[in-house]
Formats: C-alpha cells, structure tokens, sequence
C-alpha cells in the first residue's frame, strides 16, 4: 500500500504543471492584464469573476469565493484529497512519484474493490483479445464493427463461460471470497460461489478518474438478461455514474456540450466514428446527480433518446428533477439557482428516428449527420412540456383546462425568469388566451421571491478592509513582512480567520511568499488567502511603504479604541470605592492607550 508521498516529488509535480494549463481543461480563459479571466468552473455566473494569476500561480473567484493554488484548484474540479489531486497532475505530466516507507496504512476495504476491479478488467480483456474463447467475443465485436481501437481505450472485454475463472484467477492475487462478494464479483450460491459475469461480453465502468468501480455484461447470443450489471457496492451507485465520462471529458470541454445515449454500444459506436463528447447512463433515468457531475465540465447537455424510450425516460428525468425541487417552493426556486441545476444549465432533448439507437444512426448516417441532429435538440422543458400537454385531448374543455393546471404545476417549479415564454407556449398549444393565462397562473403560483444578498457586494467594514490590505501586502511584498512590528499580534484582528493568517505569514520570515504554504491551511482559510493575495491593488506601486504605514497606522487605532472601550466598560462597572488598587491600575492603562493613541497622529 501507499505510504505518503514524498515532499520533493510534490514539489516537482507542482513546478511542473502549469495551472493556467490546467484550468483551461475546465473553463476558457483570457487574458487581461496581468491575470487571467474565465467563467467559475465551481458555480454557475454569466460574467467571469475567477481569476488566475499565472505568475504566483493562484486562482481565486470574487462571485463564490473558491481559491488556491493548484493542488486546491484540482481538488475542487475533480472531488479529490489533496494526496488524489498530486497523483492526478503526476499523471497528467507522466511524472512517477516515490511515496516514503514506512508510512504504509492497510489498505481501505474500497481500495481492495478498486484493485480487484482493476485486476478483473484486465483479465477480461486479456481472454477478449489474446485467447481462442475470445475468438466469440471478438467475431461478435466484428460484426458490429466495434474495432480494436475503442476496445482498448474503452478497456473492453469477455468474461469466460466457466464458473469459478476469474474467482480462482483472483484468488492467486489474494483475494478472499469476502472481498470479491463486496466488489461485486462472485455471487453467493448454495452450491457455492461463482463469477457473476460468465460468457459475457464486459464494458468496464469507470469513474471519473479512471478507476474501474463496477461492470456491464452482454450476452453474446439472446440470452436474458440482455445486460447484467454490478450490484450497488461501496465504490459503485448506478444514479450517480455516467458511462465513458472519463475517456469523454476533455473533449466534452473542448466542444462545450456533452451528450447523454442510452447505451455502452452507443457510447463506443459514436466514440468510434468521432463524436467523442459522449456518456451514458446506466439503465437509469438521467437525473440532477448526473447533472451535478455533468456541469464541470460543461453547461450544455443533451439527452439522445431512443424513439421508443424517449416518453419513459423525459418523464422519468422530469419527475426526477421536480422530486429533487419538491415544495417549499420558494426554497426549491432559489435551491435551483444556487446549484444551478436545471436553470442554469442548458438541457436538451433529442429523439432519434423510430427503430435507430445513436449506434445505428451513427453507423448509417455517419458523424456529420449526428451531430446535425444534435443541432436540432429541444430544449428539456419544452419537450417535456409538449409531452404533458399532447396527453390530453384539447377539443374539450375540461380537458383543456387539466391540461393547462399540468403546465402551470410543471413551470412553476421552474426559474420564475422564464415562467412568461412557458405561459407564451402552453397558450398557444392549447390555444388559450395567454394574458388570462397569465392572470390564473399568477393567482395560483406566483409569490414574492427574496433576492439573495450578494455577500460580496456589501460594503466590508473599516477593520475589515484594513486587515485584508494589511495580509494582502504582507503575501506580496516579503520586504514589508521584514517589517511588521513585534508588538502586532493575532488581537489585533478582528477576524479569526485573518489572525490565523498573520501567524503563518510572521512565522514565516522575509523569504518570498510560497504558495506551498496555502496546502497546510484549511480549505476555506486557503480561499481566503489567496483571494487577497490576487485582490486589487488600491496603491501606487511607488508609494507602497507610505501605504502599509498607513494601514498599519489604523490597525493600531482600530484595536487601541477597542482596548479602551473595553476598559471604559470595566471602569464603569467597577464602582471607584470598592477596589481602589485595582480601578486605579485600570485607569492608568487607559491614560496610557488614549496616549498612544493620540501618538498615532
Ligand atoms: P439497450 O437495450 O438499448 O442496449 O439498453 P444497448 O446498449 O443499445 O445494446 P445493444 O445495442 O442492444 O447491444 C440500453 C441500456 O440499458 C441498460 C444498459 O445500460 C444498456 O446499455 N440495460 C439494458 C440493462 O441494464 N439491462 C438490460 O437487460 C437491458
Ligand atoms: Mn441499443
């Protein structure tokens, strides 16, 4: 097992990457000035408020207040601990990193299924390719003109028919039948246990950084199931795993729009002839968790559906999302936005021609035409929207205002800004007349929704803002670290996040301000700093020493005047008379603060 990973190798892995490289994966950026700009790839924003500074390396955005340096950077983007993310850009640059002895941990029950999935993968994919019971599976590829190319990057495979193959194989490697059970792997029989997948055509499911988390079996002739699947297990949930997202991501960056089939065939027949921005999922309804995972890398997202499944599926994906928003509604409204879930996100729906899935489509009609079909997919809620409304029959009456109550229900639980083009389209569908539409529909479901402060935009406090100059000044220029007088201290701050951050930034001497210091800081104090670091200067760079006098200036007024306040109170509450030694004492000490204070100027 790992031990930790060495300190020279994560510098290395640090220097070596380049996080303007690395963010560009995620998020366009431009320059302006000296930084970097693009849209936040952590919240949902339409003007960009994230920065990188590829000078100190730093990213910081003012909308959501996310910030760090690289390793934080791929923590955020990818959900990984920081030992993940410097594996991750390791492998990024093909850097091999030593991890120290001495410091091995047993491993965790999940890095055992992780290890058997992997061993199994490549079992599977050996017999596939390399042995003569492989020869079914490969004839079987061939006729689907599958070629060896997608079945290596996509880690394709065949399971044997026998009963105990992979069992005994990973028994050799030390594998219990425990372990196996808990990966999925071998099912419990009463004559024993056996290898779950047998005489299967096997699609390896990954996660999103690569690592095999379950599997999907194929019957080669018309067996039943037609698929199987791994169970649920701790490293495995169908509902939040997207098939091919791992080999899918960095194209679906670059095309700005991910597409969602229904099957692993559709998946690799697409990939196959190009259109590589493609996942799917896994027998499931897509939903908001797949939304969630989705919108990093992208906030266009279409759903191809197969015209036979299409209703099923765009209701099962509605009811989805409306169940994810249920009632309080208002909480449900400002909950969308804030995830920015269905509203910020651009869903879109797509139903192929009767009797074609996207692999045959594909296959038929090649890339060119695919991607002109994508072109024309709807919008989600339009398409489900129409759906609902098509189920009744708008001749009669009745049936025409049951049919408006199902649109108004629908839209309301939607962002309250695109309520009037929906009013505009059910009017029109059930030919309606859309300002008594509008007029019901308000009566009904319309309330008052606060608007959300945006912290950031209140105007901080004058503490506030001398504190935050004073850290800002105190990262950039080691010079006026030199500087500060041994008399300040973390009670001079107000905030005890910025008390924490002086400390550090004092200990630390007049050496130039490492952005290594930022990986031993929490997460949220990590953010902080480096959001003043990359903040705008408010000096002239020739005037900067006049500036940080100044503020160091009232820093000391702000906390003499809060001593003596506190002593002002003290004294009152301390009647003269009854410790005189000690009423004494505490007045000499405000005599000598008012003096000091009047010093200052
Ligand atoms: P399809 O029946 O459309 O299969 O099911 P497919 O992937 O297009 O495969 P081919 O083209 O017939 O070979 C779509 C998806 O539904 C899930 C699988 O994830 C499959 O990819 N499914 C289907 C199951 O989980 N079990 C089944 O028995 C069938
Ligand atoms: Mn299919």
């Amino acid at each position: 097992m790992k031990g930790k990973i060495k300190e020279e190798d994560i510098n290395s892995v640090r220097e070596r990457n380049n996080l303007i490289d690395v963010v560009s994966e995620y998020v366009a950026l431009k320059k302006r000035g000296k930084l970097f700009w693009g849209l936040c790839p952590f919240h949902q924003e339409k003007t960009p408020s994230f920065k990188v500074d590829p000078v100190a390396q730093l990213f910081h955005c003012f909308g959501c207040g996310e910030g760090g340096n690289i390793f934080t950077f791929v923590m955020k983007a990818e959900h990984l601990d920081f030992p993940q993310a410097v594996e991750s850009l390791a492998n990024r640059i093909g850097y091999k990193l030593e991890y120290e002895a001495g410091s091995a941990q047993e491993p965790s029950k999940k890095d055992r299924i992780y290890e058997a999935n992997r061993l199994s993968a490549l079992f599977y994919q050996h017999v596939l390719l390399k042995t003569s019971e492989g020869e079914r599976g490969r004839s079987y590829l061939k006729e689907r003109s599958l070629n060896t190319d997608i079945v290596r990057v996509y880690g394709i495979g065949l399971a044997p028919q026998a009963w105990n193959s992979l069992r005994n194989y990973l028994a050799k490697s030390g594998f219990t039948d425990e372990e196996l059970f808990n990966a999925g792997l071998i099912v419990k029989g009463v004559k024993g246990n056996y290898d779950r997948f047998r005489g299967r055509l096997i699609f390896p499911i990954t996660d999103i950084r690569g690592r095999v988390i379950a599997f999907g079996g194929r019957v080669l002739d018309g067996g039943q199931p037609k698929y199987l699947n791994s169970p649920k297990t701790p490293v495995y949930r169908k509902s939040s795993t997207l098939y091919g997202l791992h080999m899918a991501k960095s194209e679906i960056v670059k095309r700005g729009c991910v597409l969602v089939v229904e099957g692993y065939t559709d998946v690799l027949a697409l990939s196959q002839a190009g259109v590589k921005n493609v996942v799917a999922t896994l027998g499931t309804a897509f939903t908001i968790e797949h939304v969630e995972l989705l919108k990093r890398f992208s906030d266009r997202i279409v759903l191809v559906f197969d015209a036979d499944t299409a209703g099923a599926r765009a209701a099962e994906s509605a009811s989805a999302y409306l169940s994810e928003f249920r009632l309080p509604k208002m909480e449900a409204l400002r909950d969308l936005e804030r995830r920015s879930g269905a509203a910020g996100i651009d869903v879109r729906v797509v139903v192929l021609p009767q009797d074609l899935d996207p692999a045959d489509y594909v296959g038929l009609r090649g890339a060119d035409d695919f991607r002109k079909l994508v072109d024309s997919a709807e919008p989600f809620f339009d398409f489900f929207l129409t759906r609902e409304l098509d189920k009744y029959n708008i001749s009669e009456t009745q049936q025409k205002e049951q049919a408006a109550l199902a649109g108004f229900k629908f839209i309301s639980t939607l962002d309250p800004l695109t309520h009037e083009d929906y009013l505009y389209k059910i009017a029109q569908k059930l030919k309606l007349d859309e300002k008594a539409l509008a007029v019901k529909f308000n009566a009904m479901f319309k309330k008052s929704i606060p608007i959300q402060n945006e912290a950031r935009k209140a105007s901080l406090n004058p503490q506030d803002k001398v504190e935050r100059s004073l850290l800002h000044l105190l990262m950039k220029y080691s010079d006026i670290r030199k500087k500060i007088p041994a008399e300040i201290e973390g009670d001079y701050f107000v905030s005890p996040a910025h008390a924490q951050l002086f400390a550090v930034l004092k200990g630390m001497g007049a050496g130039k301000f490492d952005t290594k210091v930022l990986d031993d800081l929490d997460k949220s104090l990590g953010a902080r700093a480096t959001e003043l670091f990359l903040a705008e200067p408010e000096y002239e760079e020739e005037e900067i020493s006049k500036y940080f006098e100044d503020i160091l200036k009232s820093l000391k007024d702000f906390y003499y005047k809060r001593q003596i306040n506190k002593l002002r109170q003290e004294l009152e509450s301390q009647p003269a008379q009854k410790d005189k030694t000690r009423y004494d004492a505490l007045f000499k000490e405000l005599i000598a603060l008012e003096a000091k204070r009047r010093d200052l100027r």
